[in-house]
């Protein structure tokens, strides 16, 4: 189909001359790569591009003059995701403020701490029971009762926009609830329905699929096929046996999604989170993850969401090895057309490695191989958020420092339960599997960081250096500039380990539900209090966000770069900046270094200022010190 023919499908009559060029702009733009990656996934291409066309007329057709104005905006900022003054925050909404009107009140404690972008964690209808924490999705186009109704979502996607706000949403994409209708019309027996999910009669193909299939849940959900009576089959379940993998090779699939994405657009959602995006397409005698037609479907799901509302984004939610993540940005011919940003595991992992070993070799070389993204796209950094942590240590990097990979994974797993002597950590193992040796933590940020067990010894020092340790950990990926942070709800407070999550029967058999906590107002107002915990921690947060905002080498289009140095407990990375050259230093043990004198020098630093204390830097690094440092 030629632009001329799409537009003349998509376009709306009533609207005004520069609506119409703007938008004949986008569909010439975009129709080329639409097309292109359809054409890679699908044998009749051209039939699932009309269908594009005619799902994007309606959905352009809802779409309100105030988003219309936002997309234009964005349009002429694309790196408004990019910027120094983004700061993201996730938060359960039932935990944060009960429901979705009560975040609306909750705007400015969000703003309190500089908060441009708000992800709220799975809102949509789920399974009754247990649903993963609501990623068993049983209708996208309904939110969870408790919380409100679409219209709440409506009202406050508008309240955040007011105030510069963007909201992220979870799209799971990989599977359904089994409650979902699609699951149910299959159940049924509808044939249309059935083709949207992998079913098998016996189990010759699972068996044969099982041999290259790891188990993402082998405690809770071993195996990754689950016999359906209703269906007389094996469905294809690679999370828990009620969330049903759906099979985007049937492009009916992808129309679908395609219709939700714009749909919930138009409602005002900025960001997709694209949930498990890794898993979503399947090929026998793999792992069934990372398949190069994940990037293909991301592409023309991006293409058209451009033309049909560009001020949305995605976010690749693919936690996997920095060869493989990279792709989620765009690599060859993807390049920068995939999603706008994506999660950077390595540099969580490896904040968590050297807070544990006061080692930063393995971190400095983990980075130095870490690929370079598009300069368009930017890496959502964090320290916790609301899943266990895996001991992503590749082999490599840890054999290219004198280190064992599997050793250190165990170290690294035993050290965040508390297990390990000297430890000054209190988490637990998540999934245990002997079969792989993996072993994976929950555990909250501040536990995991020493403050729990530094209060229970009631020794000030240790509570101190607990502090210490969670703001360096907090600079460190608040600063560190190829994209913007996102502080996890109850980290800004200082937040332990909530042990409660026993007594309910849908949480009690997931120990990720320890560091899902909920918000405790009356605590949280301590936080102006002088010398209170809640107050150190906060405004350490703060300022270390405030900082990140003034600081213009912080924009993500640039790259920092390792430094490598002769002193194991120091990180120090570099930002190339037109405006100048910023270097960041982090002390990762307890004890004081000597500045990095020498590597000041070369950057052009002779008179160090630091952006975050505002001050000329100090001669030396105390315990867990970080300063930010431009030439004064
Ligand atoms: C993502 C979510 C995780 C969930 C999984 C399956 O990884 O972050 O919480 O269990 O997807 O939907």
């Amino acid at each position: 189909m030629t632009a001329k023919q799409f537009f003349s499908k998509v376009q709306i009559p009533s609207a005004e001359p520069y609506r119409v060029a703007d938008l004949r702009a986008r569909v010439e733009r975009y129709l080329p790569e639409l097309a292109a990656s359809l054409s890679q996934v699908y044998p009749d291409a051209e039939g699932v591009v009309a269908r594009v066309a005619e799902i994007l007329a309606h959905n352009l057709a809802a779409r309100s003059a105030e988003l219309q104005a936002l997309d234009l905006q964005r349009v002429h900022t694309p790196d408004w995701f990019q910027k120094p003054e983004m700061v993201g925050y996730i938060a359960y909404t039932e935990r944060f403020a009960q429901n979705l009107r009560g975040v609306i009140e909750k705007i400015p404690y969000l703003q309190e701490l500089g908060v441009k972008y708000l992800h709220l964690m799975p809102l949509l209808l789920p399974r009754p029971g247990e649903s993963d924490g609501g990623y068993a999705v049983a209708d996208y186009r309904q939110i969870r009762p408790d919380l409100g109704t679409m219209d709440d979502l409506e009202t406050l996607t508008t309240a955040l926009r007011h105030q510069g706000i963007s909201l992220c949403l979870d799209l799971v994409l990989n599977h359904v609830a089994r409650e979902h209708p699609w699951a149910e019309a299959a159940r049924r027996g509808q044939e249309k329905y059935r083709n949207y999910f992998y079913i098998y009669p016996d189990r010759s193909v699972p068996d044969q699929l099982e041999r290259t299939l790891p188990e993402v849940f082998p405690d809770f959900a071993p195996g990754n096929f689950t016999w359906e009576e209703e269906v007389q089959g094996w469905v294809w379940t690679t999370f828990n046996s009620w969330q049903w993998d759906v099979n985007w090779s049937n492009p009916e699939v992808f129309l679908e999604y395609l219709d939700l994405i714009l749909w919930l657009a138009n409602k005002g959602v900025d960001v997709f989170r694209l949930d498990a995006i890794a898993f979503t397409w399947k090929r026998m005698g793999t792992n069934c993850q990372n398949q190069p037609e994940v990037h293909a479907l991301t592409q023309a799901l991006r293409a058209a969401v451009r033309i049909g509302a560009p001020a949305a984004v995605f976010k690749a939610e693919a936690i996997v090895s920095p060869e493989d993540l990279i792709a989620y940005l765009g690599q060859g011919v993807h390049y920068g057309k995939v999603s706008d940003l994506a999660y950077h595991n390595t540099l969580m992992v490896q904040i968590w490695s050297s807070l544990a070993s006061r080692d930063t070799r393995l971190f400095n070389q983990a980075l130095l191989r870490f690929p370079e993204k598009p300069a368009s796209t930017a890496w959502a950094t964090y320290l916790r958020l609301h899943d266990d942590i895996g001991w992503a240590i590749s082999d490599t990097d840890a054999a290219a420092v004198g280190l064992n990979g599997a050793a250190h994974r165990r170290f690294l797993s035993d050290f965040y339960k508390g297990d390990f002597p000297g430890s000054f950590a209190r988490g637990m193992h998540f999934q245990d599997n002997p079969d792989t040796g993996d072993r994976r933590t929950s555990g909250s940020a501040a536990s995991l960081a020493g403050l729990e067990v530094a209060l229970e010894s009631g020794n000030r020092h240790l509570i101190d250096q607990a502090i210490e340790r969670i703001l360096l950990a907090h600079a460190v990926f608040i600063g560190y500039g190829e994209g913007f942070p996102l502080v996890y709800m109850g980290d800004e407070l200082g937040y332990l380990n909530d042990y409660d999550f026993v007594h309910d029967p849908a949480h009690k058999d997931d120990n990720r539900w320890l560091h899902r906590p909920q918000m405790d107002w009356a605590k949280a107002a301590k936080r102006h209090q002088e010398g209170t915990l809640e107050g150190r921690v906060f405004l350490g947060l703060k300022g270390l966000l405030e900082a990140k905002a003034r600081t213009p080498h912080l924009h993500a289009a640039f790259p920092t770069r390792p430094l490598w140095q002769a002193n194991p407990h120091l990180l120090v990375l570099r930002r190339n900046h037109p405006e100048g050259v910023l270097v960041q230093v982090y002390n990762f043990s307890e004890h004081d270094q000597p500045l990095p004198w020498d590597t000041l020098r070369d950057a052009g630093i002779v008179q160090p200022y630091d952006h975050i204390g505002e001050a000329v830097a100090p001669a030396y690094l105390m315990g867990y010190s970080r300063l930010w440092l431009t030439q004064k």
